[in-house]
């Protein structure tokens, strides 16, 4: 396995990729790369026509980037407790006929601040060799990069941002669930402290508002999308 021609497209998955995967993949192997950290550091507009529309401009929300442990290191992270850099996600293969298409369609969907880089991948099945995997990073030079968080800000943020594509919530707590079922070791406390604390807290009053509104409709065929994605995963 590996990128031996320009049609062996493997990609690497660590937040929304996970749990609402790109079209046309034949192979979806879970396991982790090493040398950096998940942070929910990188800000998400409603961008379009960007496919994660979980904020709006006066509200944007929180999405997961990868920070570089030797960098991270250099930030003031208030959540030293993950000192691990495997960060755990899926690596898809890409049907060679529809590589194009879909390095099209991820242009589009990681267009928030993400750019292109390279990594190797470690399966979790360690009879399978490594893998070279492209991985959307939303590097610290991004404007949408913000650097270290408390993560009760994250937190709330998250609680009560909302945009056409659905909960920022949701995007948190489909990671979270995802995550947990990769591997016994694919836990990640960042995620999971953040989803902790969002359960604690109330669900944002003008969700309750909207029954029968735009916005209310927009939540129900996001939903029945999302489920739709959990059925083929
Ligand atoms: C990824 O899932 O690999 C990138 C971040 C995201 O789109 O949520």
């Amino acid at each position: 396995m590996g990128s031996d021609s320009p049609e062996d497209f493997w990609l690497f998955g660590y937040g929304s990729l996970i749990w609402k995967p790109p079209p046309h993949f034949d192979q979806r192997i879970p396991g982790y790369i090493q040398g950096y950290v998940r942070r929910f550091w990188q800000l998400v507009l409603n961008n379009f026509p960007s496919e994660d529309h979980r904020g709006t401009p006066e509200a944007p929300g929180r999405v997961v980037t990868l920070i570089e442990k030797s960098f991270w290191e250099t930030l003031d992270d208030p959540q030293r407790h993950t000192e691990k850099d495997h960060v755990w996600g899926v690596a898809y293969h890409i049907i060679p006929s529809k590589v194009r298409e879909v390095q099209e369609y991820l242009d589009i969907r990681e267009i928030n601040g993400y750019s292109i880089q390279y990594t190797p991948f470690h399966p979790a099945d360690s009879n399978l060799p490594d893998i070279h995997c492209l991985v959307y990073i939303g590097m610290p030079d991004n404007p949408q990069f913000l650097g270290a968080l408390h993560p009760q800000d994250i937190a709330e943020t998250i609680n009560s941002s909302i945009g056409p594509s659905g909960e920022n919530r949701e995007y948190l707590l489909h990671l979270e669930k995802a995550l947990e079922s990769l591997s016994t070791n694919s836990h990640d406390e960042h995620i999971t402290d953040l989803a902790r604390r969002v359960r604690a807290l109330a669900p944002p009053v003008r969700l309750s508002q909207l029954q029968g509104s735009t916005y209310a409709l927009k939540r129900v065929s996001s939903t029945e999308e999302q489920e739709e994605i959990e059925k083929e995963v």
